[in-house]
C-alpha cells in the first residue's frame, strides 16, 4: 500500500457540481508532489480532504496504512501539516511566538523543547526578530513564513504547501526552497501546490488538475515532454522547455535541445 492514496475521491460543496471528481492518487514515502492547475481546479479542495478539513462525498483516503474518518482525523493530523493559501487563515496567537507554537501545543510538546524549536524554526524562516510582534501587523510574506514556521515545528510526516510561497519576497522564497530540499533528502513527503513551473520542476512527480480531475500524475521529466499537457490546462511552461521544444528535430538543435532540458531539470 503507498502511503498516501486517494481512491475515488469525490467532493461537493453545494451537493449539486463536483469541485472533485473521482481523483485516484497514490504517493509514496519520501516523494516531492508538486501540484498544478488552473485557479479553481480543485487544488486547495484536495488539500483539505487530504487532512481531514472536508469530508468526501464519495471515496476513501488512506495515510499510511489508516482511513481517514472522523474518528482516526486527529491522530492522522499529527501525521500530515498545511501551510494554506491565505496565512490570514491561521493566525490564533497574540504573538508570533504564539502562533509557531500553536501546532505543537496541539502535540503536546514539552515547553523547554517547544521554546528551543520556535527559535531554530523561526531563525530558519529569517522571523527571529518578530517572535515578540504582534501577527496582525505583519505582511503577507511574512505571515506565511511565520505559517510555515509553525508547521515545520511540528516535523510532521507530511506536508502541504498550499501556495505557501507567493507572498514570499524571492530571498525568503530560495532560503525556503533550499531548506524543503534538505527536508526532502531526509526524508519528508511533500506535496507543493504551486503556480511557479520552476518550482514544481523540482518535484519527483508532476500532478495536474483540471476541473476537478487528475488530468495527468506522472514523473516531473515525463509531463515536462508533453507540451499538450499545459496547453490543455492553460499552464506556462518553463521558457527554457518552450524553447527546446520548439526547436527543430534536426540533429543540429540536438545538442541545444539537451543542453536546454538539463539546465531545466537542475535539481
Ligand atoms: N468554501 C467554498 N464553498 C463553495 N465553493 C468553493 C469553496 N471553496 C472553493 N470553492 C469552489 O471550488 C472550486 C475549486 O476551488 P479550489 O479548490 O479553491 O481550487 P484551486 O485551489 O485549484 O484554485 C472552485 O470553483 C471554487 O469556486
Ligand atoms: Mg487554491
Amino acid at each position: 500500500m503507498s502511503y498516501i492514496e486517494v481512491k475515488d475521491l469525490t467532493f461537493s460543496y453545494n451537493e449539486k457540481t463536483n469541485v472533485l471528481e473521482a481523483v485516484n492518487i497514490n504517493i509514496e514515502k519520501g516523494e516531492w508532489i508538486a501540484v498544478l492547475g488552473h485557479n479553481g481546479s480543485g487544488k486547495s479542495t484536495l488539500a483539505k480532504t487530504l487532512v481531514g478539513l472536508l469530508e468526501p462525498k464519495e471515496g476513501e483516503i488512506f495515510i499510511d496504512g489508516q482511513i481517514l474518518s472522523e474518528e482516526s482525523a486527529y491522530e492522522i493530523r499529527k501525521k500530515i501539516g498545511i501551510v494554506f493559501q491565505n496565512p490570514d487563515n491561521q493566525f490564533v496567537g497574540v504573538t508570533v511566538r504564539d502562533d509557531i507554537a500553536f501546532g505543537m501545543e496541539n502535540l503536546c510538546i514539552p515547553r523547554e523543547e517547544m521554546l528551543s524549536k520556535i527559535d531554530f524554526y523561526a531563525k530558519k524562516v529569517n522571523m527571529l526578530d518578530f517572535l515578540d510582534k504582534e501577527p496582525a501587523n505583519l505582511s503577507g510574506g511574512q505571515k506565511q513564513r511565520v505559517a510555515i514556521a509553525g508547521i515545520l515545528a511540528m516535523q510532521s510526516d507530511i506536508i502541504i504547501f498550499d501556495e505557501a510561497t507567493s507572498m514570499l519576497d524571492p530571498f525568503s522564497r530560495e532560503e525556503l526552497i533550499k531548506y524543503i530540499k534538505t527536508l526532502h533528502k531526509d526524508g519528508l513527503t511533500i506535496i507543493m501546490i504551486t503556480h511557479d513551473i520552476n518550482e514544481a520542476l523540482l518535484a519527483d512527480k508532476i500532478l495536474v488538475m483540471n476541473k476537478g480531475k487528475v488530468y495527468a500524475f506522472e514523473e516531473t521529466e515525463t509531463i515536462m515532454k508533453k507540451k499538450e499537457i499545459f496547453t490543455d490546462s492553460h499552464l506556462e511552461l518553463p521558457v527554457s522547455l518552450d524553447i527546446a521544444n520548439s526547436l527543430e528535430l534536426s540533429d543540429k538543435h540536438k545538442e541545444i535541445r539537451e543542453k536546454l532540458w538539463e539546465y531545466a531539470l537542475i535539481k
